[in-house]
């Protein structure tokens, strides 16, 4: 690798929401690892190759463990609150193990089989409001987010009456702006999940936290506030990214009319489309680590210490495994992009997000054959630089 040029400053906003920065540019020439800035001014380690992001990944020497002094914070969002109780994602083994195998039933690729027609069920009701109101509509309130909202509600037990109170509380949590709202969203949904969780040792009801407060809490293996931290990860990361993704797979698609056009004549081709819009749109983009040995790779050593990030966009993008990777194509085999993650922490609700994605798009593309961006594109706003992306208002007509 030849260190010739200052280190790019990560993370950067998207000038296309659907591609990675312009200033990524260099990351991509320079794999598969190169030395980034953070906003605080410290150095870390970017990885941007596909073969390297997998071996590291997998690497049990990268900690996740917000907690170690040095961990790598991406905005000052989230330093506010990396000392957080974090499950699953910030636990490394073999706690994340014991944590993992507690809800991994629920996750499973039968499991969400066995969903779909609940998940058909709550599309078909929205776009039926949806319809009912518009034209115009605003996609992502109307229907990429109460999807998942309601998915995620149903299979924890959580009343999605409260979705108001904790779609707003997990919107301050992700982008803030400032630390104080991040600090305060986080003090609001672990007070509403504890007494949510104390309702349901006095009262049992159906879904994964009445199943956790009887198994686990009763039984010891978790504490009130280990189940509250696992309530937390799951209602947070079940909804916003699924629901990015509906919305921006949605505008990426409307950008590319002559592959929606193949989609609507064979629905079939749409397990490979979601996956290979997960690959192009890459919109968890930033995985965290810290390294707590030394690790030789790639001709290079990463100290003890030192950050790593994973950008997902550029490693996603690597055109040795992707030819031409710039194109939105599903014809090629897009498996195997990190997208949802690699290693013991690949993405629990995979299974789960593939089946809402494929429904959703299939069904909003069927009920309203005319749909249309109803604002020129390069007005609609979407999220800026950070390690989640998506849209922030859709603007459709019919
Ligand atoms: C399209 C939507 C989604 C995307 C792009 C996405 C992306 C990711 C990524 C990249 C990771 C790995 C992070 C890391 O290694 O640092 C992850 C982990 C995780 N995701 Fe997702 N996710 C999505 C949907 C969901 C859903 C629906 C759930 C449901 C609960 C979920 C729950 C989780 C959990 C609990 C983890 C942590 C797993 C662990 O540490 O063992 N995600 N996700």
């Amino acid at each position: 690798m030849t260190e010739t040029t200052a280190p790019v400053a990560f993370p950067q906003s998207r000038t296309c929401p659907y591609h990675p920065p312009a200033a990524y540019d260099a990351l991509r020439t320079e794999r598969p690892l190169t030395r980034i800035t953070l906003f605080d001014g410290r150095e870390a380690w970017l990885v941007s190759g596909h073969a390297t992001a997998r071996a590291l990944l997998a690497d049990p020497r990268l900690s996740s463990n917000r907690d170690r002094p040095g961990f790598p914070a991406p905005t000052q969002r989230f330093a506010g609150i990396r000392n957080r109780r974090t499950a699953l994602l910030g636990v490394d083994d073999p706690e994340h193990r014991v944590q993992r195998r507690m809800v991994v039933g629920d996750f499973t690729l039968k499991r969400a089989v066995e969903l779909r027609p609940r998940i058909q069920q709550i599309v078909d009701e929205r776009l039926d409001a949806m319809i009912a109101q518009g034209p115009p509509a605003d996609l992502v309130s109307a229907f990429a987010l109460p999807l998942p909202s309601m998915v995620i509600c149903a299979l924890l037990g959580v009343p999605y009456t409260d979705h108001d109170f904790f779609e707003t509380q997990s919107r301050r949590l992700l982008r803030g702006p400032e630390t104080a709202d991040v600090l305060d969203a986080r003090d609001r949904l672990e007070t509403y999940f504890g007494e949510l969780i104390d309702r349901k040792q006095r009262d049992a009801g159906t879904g994964l936290l009445d199943d956790l407060v009887h198994r686990q809490l009763r039984e010891g293996d978790l504490d009130r506030e280990g189940l509250i931290a696992m309530a937390l990860i799951l209602l947070v990361a079940g909804h916003e990214t699924t629901a990015n993704m509906i919305s921006l797979g949605t505008f990426t698609l409307l950008q590319h009319p002559e592959r929606l056009a193949e989609l609507r004549a064979d629905p079939r081709l749409l397990p490979a489309a979601v996956e290979e819009l997960m690959r192009l749109l890459s919109i968890a983009d930033g995985m965290l680590r810290l390294a707590v040995e030394d690790i030789e790779v790639a001709g290079t050593t990463i100290r003890k210490g030192e950050g790593v990030v994973f950008a997902t966009s550029v490693i996603n993008r690597d055109e040795t495994v992707y030819p031409d990777p710039d194109t939105l194509d599903w014809s090629r085999p897009a498996r195997h992009h990190v997208a949802f993650g690699f290693g013991i922490h690949q993405c629990l609700g995979q299974n789960l997000a593939r089946a809402e994605l494929e429904i959703a798009l299939h069904s909003l593309f069927a009920r309203l054959p005319g749909l249309r961006l109803a604002a020129p594109a390069d007005e609609i706003p979407f999220k800026p630089g950070d390690t989640v992306q998506g849209m922030l208002e859709l603007p459709v007509t019919w």
